[in-house]
């Protein structure tokens, strides 16, 4: 059905059939803020929704990108050193840095193709949309090429086109949520290695994800400022990454750290106790204690991490008050974008509405509201 579907928007947009295409999904990040690019632990959950990428190649040399919600074809010449791209060009840096990252690890790049973007991910909506189209173009370009790879190497690949093309310091979270899911489980990253496992979790388990549509400003630049100010922290601590120190560490070298650093570190590291403690409440079958969890780990990036913002602080505040709320809150790099709910099955629509409701009283817009579960990782599709 889905196959039927790509294949129809292909012959649309390209005149000929698709060769090939990979799917993979969004994710939300369940609990580890900021914790993945210090070398420490984060669990994530791969959703129902995601991004395809639809394939065939060419004999010419070019590279064509097209994507549904957009008119017009993005050509560029095939090359081992891709250069990025800027305006609303912008969004075929995504597959571009994937290449650039096989050509940068001795691989085969595809000579020549038609590659078509369909999605049923919002974008903007803290779901990492972006991440999804990196694992997708991945598997779609490893397929054409006929290259077998280890899914930890592909996950790695995605994270550097993230790093080295895009431009943004992020961790392995959202490239190895989407590589790793799998249908009713979170996906457990230890950053440091990384490696890569997967934590049941209870079929009752729903999530609600709210978007509040606000972006800061400089949000871009706000994430590079913390990963900054961690790299500090750790360095006024004298270790290389915060994963190295334990919370009462931190308690104890209060006086010699900047009242930054101290705020930094204390989040990280105490972060890093709340996945473990998570992992041991999954393990128990006990979601009251992992709700209670989430919501401290919102509290702790409202306080310590300073990431949240109005909006956000005020949609945990609405929805830990509603029957049926294990916990809430937001969910990835924060500075805005979208706070998670994990609920019991009871929790519902006229519900999610007076969440809603008492937004748009406050704020004079509503928030996007989203009701997803976990979905299986990225795969080639048919
Ligand atoms: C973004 C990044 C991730 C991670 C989160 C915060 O989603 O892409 O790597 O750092 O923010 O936990």
């Amino acid at each position: 059905m889905v196959l039927k579907l790509l294949t129809e928007n292909f012959r649309t947009r390209f005149g000929r059939p698709l060769t090939l295409a990979a799917r993979a999904p969004g994710r939300i990040e369940f609990i580890g803020n900021h914790t993945d690019y210090n070398g420490g632990t984060v669990l994530g959950a791969s959703i129902d929704r995601g991004v395809t990428v639809a394939l065939a190649p060419r004999g010419d040399g070019q590279w064509c990108f097209a994507t549904e919600n957009r008119a017009g074809v993005v050509t560029v010449p095939a090359t081992d050193q891709p250069a990025r791209l800027t305006g609303n060009d912008s969004w075929v840096n995504y597959p571009l840095g994937v290449i650039a990252a096989l050509a940068a690890h001795g691989r085969p790049v595809p000579a020549g193709f038609d590659l078509l973007v369909t999605s049923d991910l919002p974008p903007g909506a803290g779901l990492s949309s972006s991440a999804a189209l990196e694992l997708s173009s991945a598997l779609a370009f490893l397929a054409l090429t006929g290259q077998d790879v280890p899914r930890a190497e592909v996950v790695q690949w995605c994270r550097h086109a993230e790093n080295h093309f895009v431009g943004v310091p992020c961790g392995v979270l959202d490239q190895g949520v989407s590589g790793f899911g799998r249908r009713d489980h979170l996906v457990f990253i230890d950053c440091r290695g990384p490696s890569f496992s997967t934590v049941s979790l209870p079929s009752s388990a729903r999530f609600w994800v709210f978007n509040t549509h606000t972006k800061h400003a400089l949000v871009d630049g706000l994430y590079a400022a913390r990963h900054r100010e961690c790299m500090a922290a750790a360095r006024a601590l004298g270790v290389p990454l915060l994963a190295d120190v334990k919370p009462a560490q931190v308690e104890t070298a209060r006086s010699r750290l900047s009242p930054e650093s101290y705020r930094r570190a204390k989040h990280v590291v105490e972060e890093i106790a709340r996945v473990d403690a998570t992992v041991t409440a999954l393990k128990a079958g006990d979601l009251a204690a992992v709700g209670r969890l989430l919501t401290a780990s919102h509290r702790s990036s409202q306080q310590w991490f300073e990431n949240s913002t109005p909006e956000l602080d005020f949609l945990v505040d609405q929805l830990i008050a509603q029957p049926g709320v294990h916990g809430a809150r937001l969910s990835g790099g924060g500075f805005g974008g979208a706070v998670m709910a994990l609920t019991t099955p009871e929790f519902n629509e006229t519900q999610a509405a007076a969440v809603m409701a008492a937004y748009a009283a406050k704020f004079g817009s509503n928030p996007e509201v989203l009701r997803t579960q976990t979905g299986d990782g990225a795969a080639l599709v048919g």
